[in-house]
């Protein structure tokens, strides 16, 4: 079976409305987001310029040669405007402007222009659910009386019970707890509750209101003057809430507080359902979110260039996944089923599979990532052997660790597999050198609002985030000049340090730079899936264009079929490809 990466013509309807097939153009030559490699930069842990031990704009303006010559296409930047910080700045407190902790507004113009100098595209993240608490739109709404314009922006309500000592609903937020805080009012007295999905510090606003809208048209504006090529959008699933805020209880084995559901070894986000027909969480994946970005999309078209909307969106199955990226919608949405799919061939080829031809049903091209700020790393991930909900991280207590070893290797397996596939992925800084997750964080580090409102029941995110290194002798490891790490970073480093790996054959960082190579000589974005099959069971082969992956997802050496090594995740000898890796071969000539 052939699937490729083009547009065909679109099955489904562009509007909720009225089902009239479209036909999506061929693309453009220019529709660079259709094959591109988006590095995700996390700007606090990637480097430090002035010695905080905060990673800033400055910090990453001067590292950017080394992704330009690891060959990724763009990058995006999470998230570093105005903000105090309670969840590592997904609490906007103003969305046009640079927090002091990260620079100036002038800085991230430098970075901007050096970045496209480099030949390098720049995403820059939008935070649309809520707000910081800090936000000057809420605290107006605190100053305001109950009913007010203020009090509109966000979701206040009354709550239950004789004084008002009920909350609204039974909703709990996605890092544990209530889902909703009440306010007291200036005179002393408890007031209103107000909705917050995550912290107590990130509000929820109400997309339903006009107002609303209107500021983040501006603020899209703003960043796309200034001259971003796009925006990844944050919980772009959530924005609006189902009429009324009914109760909601998660089926067995879920919890809307965040320590989600299984099937067939996929975790899912609390109140997702992996079926088309069963109901979701009335605060996820509601039909009116798709308005917002039909009118998101008439924002982007009027600026020339292509300028992209990627959604994270975390929504199952893919085939409603597909729905954030209408021709008229966002541009790319993660694919946040593959990236929780086992480290199992027949897993992998089933949703390899069902990706390329959910997307491609509606003319858009799939999209694959394996780590970012908020899951457990590849690295450490594929070697778990025990359940591990997303976002509930792993420490020091939890059950079924990874054995370091297996778990590069399987990572550095995936990851070539993942780099030859047709569609556009993502890299999260710190894969491309291997790094592991961080298990072992003394409790008292650890900043993730989850490890705080769970009382240390999930660990959280932190061990993704720390710093990583750039020099294996320098203080920090060339993080930071002064040594300073707002996360402490592990003794066992140094072999992880960029510069210890920079052209030695074999590294992680020349895997992911040959592969990288190879995809962009070969157009393996713009290519096809060729299933290649009796390899046995646990393999995963296919052919892409002048490109045949064969992955030994098992721990049993298979022979390789004829073809020149062109790529190689782990040690060959002669045509024998052992467990847990992957090659790229030239494909035979037919
Ligand atoms: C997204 C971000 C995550 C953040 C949350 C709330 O899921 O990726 O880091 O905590 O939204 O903004």
């Amino acid at each position: 079976m052939t699937i490729a990466n083009a547009p065909e013509p679109v099955a489904e309807s562009s509007t909720d409305a009225a089902p009239t097939p479209q036909t999506q153009p061929t693309p453009a030559p220019t529709e660079w987001w259709r094959s591109a490699v988006i590095y995700q930069i996390y700007p606090r842990s990637f480097a430090d310029s002035n010695g905080d031990g905060i990673g800033d704009l400055p910090g990453i303006t001067d590292r950017l040669p080394h992704l330009a010559a690891l060959g990724v296409d763009a990058i995006w930047l999470s998230p570093f405007y105005t903000s105090p910080q309670k969840d590592a700045g997904y609490d906007v407190a103003d969305y046009c402007n640079v927090d002091p902790l990260f620079g100036t507004l002038d800085d991230f113009d430098q970075l901007q222009s050096k970045a496209h100098e480099l030949g390098l595209r720049v995403i820059v993240d939008i935070v649309p659910n809520h707000s910081s608490d800090a936000h000057a739109w809420f605290q107006a709404a605190l100053a305001s009386a109950e009913g007010s314009p203020e009090r509109g922006r966000y979701i206040f309500r009354d709550g239950k019970g004789e004084n008002g000592e009920i909350a609204p609903n039974n909703w709990e937020s996605v890092f544990g707890g209530p889902a909703w805080t009440r306010i007291t009012n200036e005179d002393g007295t408890p007031g209103q509750w107000y909705l917050h999905l995550f912290d107590t510090s990130q509000p929820d606003l109400d997309w339903t209101n006009p107002w609303v809208r209107e500021q983040f048209r501006d603020i899209l504006r703003f960043w796309l003057d200034r001259g971003v090529d796009g925006f990844r959008v944050d919980v772009a699933h959530g924005m609006i809430k189902a009429a009324g805020l009914p109760d909601f209880t998660p089926k067995p084995g879920g919890s809307m507080g965040g320590s989600g559901s299984s099937v067939e070894g996929v975790s899912l986000e609390p109140g997702i359902s992996d079926h088309e027909d069963e109901p979701t969480a009335p605060f996820w994946a509601q039909d009116g979110v798709h308005e917002i970005y039909r009118d998101w999309h008439e924002v982007l078209a009027e600026y020339e260039g292509d300028r992209v909307l990627c959604a994270e969106a975390w929504v199952e199955p893919l085939t409603k996944l597909a729905r954030w990226v209408r021709p008229d919608e966002m541009h790319q949405a993660f694919n946040f089923t593959y990236l929780e799919t086992p480290w199992s061939a027949q897993a992998l080829r089933r949703v390899i599979d069902e990706s390329i031809s959910a997307f491609a049903s509606v003319g858009a091209p799939s999209t694959w990532v394996l780590s970012n700020h908020d899951v457990v790393r590849h690295a450490s991930r594929l070697a778990l052997t025990a359940e591990n909900p997303q976002g509930a991280g792993i420490g020091p207590k939890s059950p079924g660790l990874p054995d370091a070893e297996l778990g590069l290797q399987r990572a550095r397996a995936a990851s070539a597999l993942m780099l030859g596939l047709p569609g556009s992925a993502y890299v999260y800084q710190g894969e491309e050198l291997g790094l592991p997750e961080v298990i072992h964080l003394p409790d008292e580090a650890r900043q993730d609002p989850t490890w705080f409102r769970t009382n240390g029941e999930r660990y959280g995110r932190d061990g993704c985030r720390v710093p990583i290194p750039w020099d294996a002798d320098a203080p920090a490891y060339g993080f930071s000049p002064s040594g300073e790490s707002w996360l402490p970073q592990p003794a066992d480093w140094a072999p992880f340090a960029r510069e210890a790996q920079i052209g030695v054959e074999g590294s992680t960082l020349e895997l992911y730079r040959e592969a990288l190579a190879l995809r962009h000589d070969h157009d393996l974005g713009f290519g096809s899936v060729t299933w290649m099959t009796g390899l046995g069971e646990a393999v995963v082969a296919f052919t892409n264009g002048a490109i045949t992956v064969v992955a030994n997802t098992g721990s049993v050496a298979i022979e390789l079929p004829a073809g020149e090594i062109l790529l190689a995740s782990g040690d060959i000898s002669g045509s024998i490809l052992p467990g847990d890796t992957t090659v790229w071969l030239a494909t035979a000539a037919h």
